[in-house]
């Protein structure tokens, strides 16, 4: 098959890691015989560095060429303090909108060899097994009015959270039919004691719901979800949530797979012009600008990301599945960098690169 991918390795420890992921990537096409066509993209504190933009245009021109992207990171402090449309995260949240990837899915495992590298003790992380729906393209971080101005000698700051019935709708089903496939639950989040837009999202959930009458469902408000998620993490199979709740919870959530480096994402739904299905894969974690460029950043999510397009964008399940046990047996060796393994020599970004290419033999 020929896989024509675009990388948008980013800022900071994006770089390192998504040379990795593309190593990882290469592998697989070698040994299963699959044309590689990759491009490197600018976005985020580079992009704003070298064309002044974050998203330039001809990054979303090869974006939506592509039959997926992936993406390492963005995010640089100095620009903690630029106007919002110069700011690296503008580029990343551009790039989901155009390609309407609505549905970002975030699984969250906790591998039996590293249960000692999370805070909490082992009886209640042992065997989680969980995926985050998030809502991508709408919701606070899109909803207009939206600024900062100034009144009358005061100054307003205004977001605003809304959905529309078909957005809610759609990344419904992703999740329950995600659901059917594991097992068989979903979990809807949301503050509907307390905001309409989350009482619009909790009715249209039900009504999907109906549709799929071999999956259970039950209701969190987002406080209670964000405490069970630590007290009784397995209760969850699929969790479903609307864009913020789910940045916030997916953070957390990383706690239970042991460190924020482990965490995947894909983000689906989205269409070319030509109607063709797109991709944005990109791991959870942040560009970590205080470790980055000295090859210590754990890799493994943006790994698991490749796993993750083999297996949405291109259908080739076997390919993931093999990237994904040799993810395992990495893990089992103690081959792990730093945020893993708090105490003993650790690998670097590159060693654990070359080792799930090695042990997929
Ligand atoms: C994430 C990140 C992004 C988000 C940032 C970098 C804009 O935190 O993917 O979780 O908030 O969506
Ligand atoms: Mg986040």
């Amino acid at each position: 098959m020929r896989l024509n991918i675009l990388t948008l390795p980013g800022d900071g420890i994006g770089v390192e890691v998504t040379r990795e992921a593309v190593r990882v990537l290469r592998h697989v096409a070698g040994k299963y015989g699959h044309e590689l066509l990759l491009t490197e993209g600018l976005l985020g504190g580079v992009a704003i560095h070298k064309t002044g933009s974050p998203l330039p245009d001809e990054t979303l021109r090869l974006a939506l060429e592509a039959d997926a992207t992936l993406m390492g990171a963005v995010g640089l402090p100095e620009f903690d303090n630029a106007p919002p449309d110069k700011r690296p995260e503008k580029g990343l949240l551009g790039l989901r909108k155009a390609l309407g990837v609505f549905a970002n899915l975030r699984p969250v495992r906790a591998y039996a060899s590293q249960l000692d590298s999370s805070p909490l003790k082992n009886h209640l992380v042992e065997g989680v097994d969980l995926i985050i729906v998030r809502e991508l393209t709408g919701g606070l971080y899109y909803g207009v009015p939206r600024g900062i101005t100034e009144d009358g000698g005061e100054t307003r700051a205004v977001n605003t959270m809304s959905y529309t019935r078909s957005e809610i709708d759609r990344v419904a089903r992703v999740a329950f039919r995600l659901a059917g496939g594991r097992r068989k639950k979903v979990t809807s989040v949301d503050k509907s004691n307390v905001l309409e837009n989350s009482q619009l999202w909790r009715r249209v959930v039900c009504e999907v719901a109906k549709e799929f009458p071999d999956v259970a469902l039950d209701h969190l408000l987002v406080d209670n979800c964000a405490m069970q998620l630590v007290l009784n993490p397995r209760r969850f199979d699929v969790v479903l949530t609307e864009n913020l709740f789910g940045d916030i919870l997916s953070d957390e959530g990383a706690v239970l797979a042991g460190s924020i480096g482990m965490l995947p994402s894909a983000s689906i739904g989205g269409r070319r012009p030509s109607g063709a299905w797109v991709g944005l894969y990109e791991p959870v974690h942040g560009s970590a600008p205080d470790i980055a460029g000295q090859n210590k950043a754990n890799p493994l999510g943006a790994i698991g990301s490749v796993a993750a397009m083999l297996e949405y964008s291109f259908g080739l399940k076997e390919e993931a599945s093999a990237v994904e046990r040799a993810v395992e047996t990495v893990l089992d060796s103690g081959k792990v960098t730093a945020d893993l393994r708090p105490c003993g020599a650790p690998a670097t970004t590159e060693q654990v690169g070359m080792a799930v290419c090695a042990a997929m033999g």
